[in-house]
C-alpha cells in the first residue's frame, strides 16, 4: 500500500523552493565537476538518475542501485557520499529560507490577521474567544519559557562547516531581492560557487570527539548568537500584541524568557563531566556574556553623543559619575578629558570599564577592583542612565538602546544559562551508603524504602555532618560529594543563579530526592537559617523517565511532599517544585504509544498533586529532536497537553544537535521562541483548545488504556522477549560505528555493559532513524489499533482523532515517523545480519507491524496516503528519498566490507580501514542531514 501510495506523491513543494533547491543543486553539479572531473561527474549523474527512476517505480528495487554502487573503488564511493551529503546540507537551507521568506513576506503587509502562531496571533485568538484583559496579565505575570540546551548528541558538523553554511544562507537570501542588478547576481552566484567549493574541501567529521567544554562552546556560540539579538524583540512582540488586541493601562510585563545549559553540567554517564569542568564551564559562561554586554555599552557610547549643551542630565547620573570617580579616578578624567559636555558617552565608558575589569580572572583581585561583581550593580547604573533619558527628550533612546540592554541583563544575568547539574539516582545512593557505613551504619543499600527515608531525614534535621575530615571516601564517592562543594563555592563566586538546579536522572523513590538533598547539606547548600527556616540554595529536580516510574510518578511526589523537611526545603523555593519527564528512555522502555500515554497521565497526576498540596509546578520537558524523543511540532506537542496543567509555564530540552537547525540565526530563532510562546499561551488560557485538550468523554480514556496495553506488549515481545533481537540490532544498524563517530563527549553505554538495557536511548534512535525503520517513532501501534478496530473501536478512534488533540498530535507523529520511514532500505540493512533466518524473522515482524500502523493510521485518519494531511512535509520526503537511496546502498556495501575485515596485506591494512571507517562515519552524517535526524 505504502509503496502505491510512493508513486503518487506529486511535488506540492512551493515554487520558490524548488527553484533554489534547483539552483543549488545546478551549483553543487559545476563544483563537483571542477572538483572530482567529468567521469566522476557523469557517475554520479547516473546513480542520481537511477535514483529517481527507481523511486518512481513500484515495487522499489534498489538492489539495482545498490549493484551500480557496490563496485565502486573506495575513493570514489567516499567522494559519492560527500556529493549527497553536501547536497543534503544545502536541501536543508534552501527550506529554512522558504519558511522565512514565508513569514517575512506574509508580515511585511498590513495583516487582517496576525500570522498564525506568532505571539500577537495567540493573543488574538484569545480576544476574539472572549478572554478577560485580567486573566491574560494574570497570565502573562507568570509566563516563562525556558529552554534547556543538552549536549546529546552534539552537532556533528564542525564550526567551520556551520559557518560555510552560515555564509551560504545569507548569499541565498541576497538573491531574493528584486532589484539586483546583473552584475550583483553575478557576484553573488560567483560567491556561492567558493562557498560550495571550500565546504566540499573542507573536513567534515571532527576528528576527535569533543570535550565537555568544546560541546559547551559550541552550544554557546550558537545559541548565544541568535538569542541575544531576539531576546528584546520577542519582549516587544508581547507588548505591541498586548496594547493592539487587549488595550488599556500599560502594565509592565517582566521578561519571560529563562535559559539553561547541561552542558558541562550533565555528569549522568560521563566520567568527562568532573568539578573542574563544570567550574570551567560555568566560568565560560560569565565570560561570553560579559563581553557582549561590554560590546553593547560601548557601541552605545559611541552613539550616545549627546551634549550637554542640547539636553539635560539627571542630579543622579551626575552624582553617580562622581562616585565612579572615587573608584576609578584616572578613568573618569580620561573619559572627561576625550568627550567633554557628553556625559552620556562618559558614564557609559565608565561602565564598559568596569565590566572590562569584571571580565578579569579572580586571580588577579587588584585589577579586578571597580569592577561589577554582581548583576544588579551594571543594573543600577543602567537604570540610572535610562532614567535620565526618560526624564531629558530621550524617552525613546531610553526603551530602545538602554532599554534592549536592560531587558538582556534581567534575561541573561551575569551567567548567561543556569548550568543545571544531572547525576544518576544510583550514584547518589551508592555514595550515601559508603558514608554511612564510614559513619558506623551499614547496609543502606539494602533498607527498605521507609528505612531509608527515616535515616536520611534523620540527618538532614540534625546539625551534625556526615562527612567529616578524617573519612577516606572511595573516588567514586569523592567525585559525588565534591560536585556539591563545588556547586557551593561556584554559588559563592558567580551568584546563585548561574547554577542553582540539580537534576536526578532515574528517579523512583522520595529516598532519591532525600538523598541529593543531604548531600548539599554537607556542603552547606542546605541549612537552617537564623529564623529556623530552611534555606535551600539547591531546587532538586527528579526526572520520572520509565513506565513503571511514571506510573507511580503522582504518588512519589505526594509521598515526598509529606515529608515536613522536604515541604519546608520547597517553601524555600518559592513554594515551586520542578518534575522532569524523561521521553526518550520511557519510549525505548515501553514504546511509542505506551511511553505517551504513560508521559500524559503522568503530567496530569503530577499536576494533581501539586494542586492538592498547594504548590507551584513547573514541569519540565526532556523531550525533542526525533519522533520517539519526543521532537515532532513543539507548538503541537503543547497544546496537547493535559488540561489545566501549564500555567504559562514551560520548562524544556533542547538537544545539541538541533541548535542550528532552531537557532542558527536570529530569525529562526525568533521564530522558534515565538511559536513556543504563542502555543503555551494558548494551551493556558485558549477556551477552544482547552475543550480540545480534554479528553471529552472517559470512555476514550478506556480506549487510550487498552491502546497502550496492546502496543506495550507488541513492543516488548519485539526488543526484550524476540530471542536473536540484540543479534539483530547490532548487526543490521550501524549502531557500533555510531559509537565511533566523535559526536560526543560521553561514552555510547550508561554503564560499561555492552546491551540494549545500557545502551543510551539516543544511540538507539539513531540507529533505526539511519536504517529508516524509525521503529521508536511509531512500533506498537499497529497492534494497539488493529485490537481497538476488531473491538469495535472505529468511530470513537475517528472522533478521538478529530477531537482530542492529545490522541492527534499522537497519530500525526506516528504518521510522519512511519512517512519517513522506507522498510525496502531496512531490508537492504536486513541483509547485514549473519543469520538470514533470524533476519526474516525480525524483518517480518517488523514488516508486518508496519503494514497494520499503515492501515490503521489510514482509517482513523480518513487519508489515502500517509501525510496527506501534511502535503509539504510529504513531498519534502518524497523529493529527499532519491538522494538517500544510494547513500543507504554506499552504506550497507561499506558496513559489509568493514566488518569482513581488510582484504589487503598488512602494511596496507591501516589506511584501508581508516578509508572505509571515514566513510561509513560520513554516511551517517550525510544520512542524518538527508532525514533531518540524528538519535
Ligand atoms: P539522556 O538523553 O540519555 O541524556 O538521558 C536522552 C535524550 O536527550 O533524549
Amino acid at each position: 500500500m505504502q509503496q502505491s501510495a510512493r508513486r503518487h506523491v506529486s511535488l506540492s513543494l512551493p515554487v520558490k523552493f524548488r527553484s533554489n533547491v534547483r539552483y543549488l543543486g545546478s551549483l553543487l553539479g559545476l563544483v563537483l565537476r571542477e572538483q572530482g572531473g567529468l567521469a566522476f561527474y557523469r557517475r554520479e549523474e547516473q546513480i542520481r538518475r537511477m535514483a529517481i527512476r527507481l523511486r518512481s517505480e513500484v515495487p522499489l528495487r534498489l538492489s539495482e542501485l545498490f549493484d551500480l554502487v557496490e563496485p565502486l573503488d573506495q575513493a570514489t564511493a567516499f567522494q559519492s557520499v560527500r556529493a549527497f551529503g553536501l547536497y543534503f546540507h544545502l536541501v536543508n537551507l534552501a527550506e529554512q529560507q522558504h519558511r522565512l521568506r514565508v513569514i517575512r513576506s506574509a508580515e511585511s503587509r498590513v495583516p487582517r490577521h496576525p500570522f498564525p502562531e506568532s505571539i500577537a496571533h495567540a493573543l488574538h485568538l484569545l480576544r476574539e474567544r472572549g478572554v478577560q484583559r485580567e486573566a491574560l496579565l494574570d497570565l502573562l505575570g507568570q509566563l516563562q519559557v525556558w529552554p534547556v540546551f543538552t549536549a546529546h548528541p552534539t552537532e556533528s558538523r564542525p564550526r567551520s562547516v556551520l559557518d560555510h553554511l552560515r555564509r551560504i544562507d545569507s548569499l541565498l537570501a541576497r538573491t531574493e531581492s528584486l532589484d539586483l542588478r546583473l552584475s550583483e547576481r553575478r557576484e553573488i552566484e560567483d560567491a556561492l560557487r567558493e562557498e560550495i567549493t571550500l565546504l566540499w574541501q573542507t573536513e567534515e567529521v571532527r576528528p576527535t570527539a569533543p570535550s565537555p567544554l568544546d560541546e559547551a562552546r559550541s552550544i554557546l556560540d550558537t545559541f548565544l548568537e541568535s538569542v541575544y539579538q531576539t531576546a528584546p524583540q520577542l519582549h516587544r512582540d508581547l507588548l505591541a500584541a498586548l496594547s493592539t488586541s487587549f488595550p488599556g493601562e500599560e502594565s509592565p510585563i517582566r521578561p519571560f524568557l529563562r535559559f539553561s545549559s547541561w552542558t558541562g553540567g550533565d555528569r549522568d554517564g560521563n566520567p568527562n563531566v568532573t568539578p573542574e569542568v563544570t567550574e570551567a564551564a560555568l566560568r565560560m559562561h560569565r565570560d561570553l556574556i560579559l563581553e557582549r554586554y561590554l560590546t553593547e555599552v560601548l557601541e552605545v557610547a559611541e552613539r550616545f553623543t549627546q551634549s550637554t549643551e542640547r539636553v539635560g542630565v539627571s542630579v543622579e547620573l551626575r552624582a553617580s559619575l562622581e562616585a565612579d570617580a572615587g573608584e576609578l579616578p584616572d578613568m573618569v578624567a580620561a573619559v572627561r578629558e576625550r568627550h567633554p559636555g557628553e556625559v552620556y558617552r562618559q558614564k557609559l565608558e565608565v561602565m564598559g570599564e568596569r565590566l572590562r575589569r569584571a571580565r578579569l580572572p579572580s586571580s588577579a583581585p587588584e585589577e579586578r577592583v571597580g569592577g561589577y561583581l554582581f548583576p544588579d550593580q551594571f543594573r543600577r547604573d543602567l537604570e540610572v542612565v535610562s532614567q535620565s533619558l526618560d526624564r531629558h527628550q530621550g524617552a525613546i533612546l531610553a526603551d530602545g538602546l538602554i532599554g534592549d540592554l536592560l531587558l538582556r541583563l534581567k534575561v541573561f544575568g551575569f551567567h548567561l544559562a543556569t548550568v543545571e547539574v544531572r547525576q544518576h539516582s544510583s550514584r547518589h545512593t551508592a555514595a550515601l551508603a559508603e558514608l554511612l557505613e564510614k559513619r558506623g551504619e551499614p547496609g543502606y543499600e539494602a533498607m527498605a524504602e521507609a528505612d531509608r527515608q527515616s535515616t536520611l531525614s534523620r540527618w538532614l534535621v540534625q546539625e551534625k555532618a556526615l562527612l567529616s575530615p578524617d573519612l577516606e571516601l572511595s573516588e567514586r564517592t569523592w567525585e559525588v560529594v565534591s560536585t556539591f562543594f563545588s556547586l557551593a563555592r561556584m554559588q559563592r563566586e558567580l551568584g546563585r543563579d548561574a547554577c542553582d538546579s540539580y537534576i536526578i536522572s532515574m528517579a523512583a523513590f522520595p529516598s532519591h530526592i532525600l538523598e541529593v538533598m543531604l548531600l548539599a547539606k554537607e556542603a552547606g547548600l542546605f541549612r537552617r537559617g537564623p529564623d529556623g527556616k530552611v534555606e535551600s540554595d539547591l531546587r532538586v529536580i527528579p526526572i520520572f523517565e520509565q513506565i513503571t516510574e511514571l506510573r507511580q510518578a503522582g504518588e512519589t511526589l505526594n509521598a515526598t511532599l509529606e515529608l515536613p523537611i522536604y515541604r519546608e526545603c520547597v517553601e524555600s523555593w518559592g513554594n515551586e517544585q520542578q518534575v522532569m519527564l524523561g521521553y526518550s528512555d520511557s519510549n525505548k522502555d515501553g514504546g511509542f504509544v505506551a511511553a505517551n500515554v504513560e508521559l500524559f497521565r503522568a503530567h496530569r497526576d503530577l499536576a494533581a498533586v501539586c494542586r492538592r498540596q498547594g504548590v507551584r509546578l513547573l514541569m519540565f520537558h526532556g523531550r525533542g529532536g526525533a519522533i520517539g524523543r519526543g521532537g515532532g511540532n513543539m507548538g503541537k506537542a503543547i497544546l496537547s497537553q493535559p488540561p489545566d496543567t501549564l500555567h504559562g509555564r514551560l520548562k524544556s530540552t533542547e538537544q545539541g544537535q538541533i541548535v542550528f537547525q532552531r537557532y542558527g540565526t536570529p530569525d529562526i530563532a525568533h521564530r522558534h521562541l515565538e511559536q513556543v510562546t504563542s502555543a503555551l499561551i494558548r494551551a493556558s488560557l485558549d477556551p477552544v483548545v482547552g475543550e480540545a485538550q480534554e479528553a471529552a468523554e472517559s470512555a476514550w480514556e478506556e480506549v487510550m488504556d487498552a491502546l497502550a496495553k496492546e502496543s506495550l506488549l507488541a513492543y516488548r515481545e519485539l526488543v526484550f522477549e524476540t530471542p536473536g533481537f540484540d543479534d539483530f540490532f547490532w548487526q543490521a544498524t550501524p549502531v557500533d560505528e555510531i559509537g565511533l563517530l566523535p559526536i560526543a563527549s560521553r561514552p555510547m553505554f550508561r554503564s560499561g555493559a555492552r546491551s540494549i538495557e545500557q545502551l543510551r536511548a539516543i544511540p538507539w534512535m539513531f540507529a533505526w532513524h539511519q536504517i529508516r525503520c524509525n521503529l521508536p517513532g511509531w512500533y506498537g501501534l499497529g497492534a494497539a489499533l488493529t485490537a481497538s478496530i476488531r473491538a469495535g473501536q472505529m468511530e470513537t478512534l475517528r472522533t478521538m482523532y478529530r477531537k482530542w488533540l492529545f490522541f492527534q498530535s499522537l497519530i500525526d507523529n506516528a504518521q510522519i515517523s512511519m512517512g519517513i520511514a522506507t522498510l525496502e532500505v531496512t531490508r537492504l540493512y536486513a541483509g547485514l545480519v549473519e543469520d538470514a533466518d533470524l533476519s526474516e524473522r525480525i524483518m517480518g515482524m517488523i514488516e508486518a507491524e508496519y503494514r497494520r500502523a499503515v492501515e490503521g493510521v489510514l482509517a482513523v485518519t480518513g487519508q489515502e496516503r500517509l501525510l496527506d494531511r501534511m502535503p509539504v512535509l510529504q513531498s519534502s520526503i518524497a523529493m529527499r528519498n532519491p538522494y538517500l537511496d544510494p547513500l543507504h546502498c554506499l552504506q550497507v556495501s561499506t558496513l559489509r566490507r568493514w566488518r569482513r575485515g581488510c582484504p589487503l596485506g598488512a602494511d596496507e591494512q591501516q589506511e584501508w580501514c581508516n578509508a572505509a571507517l571515514t566513510t561509513i562515519l560520513h554516511t551517517i552524517n550525510a544520512i542524518a542531514a538527508g532525514v533531518q535526524i540524528t538519535g
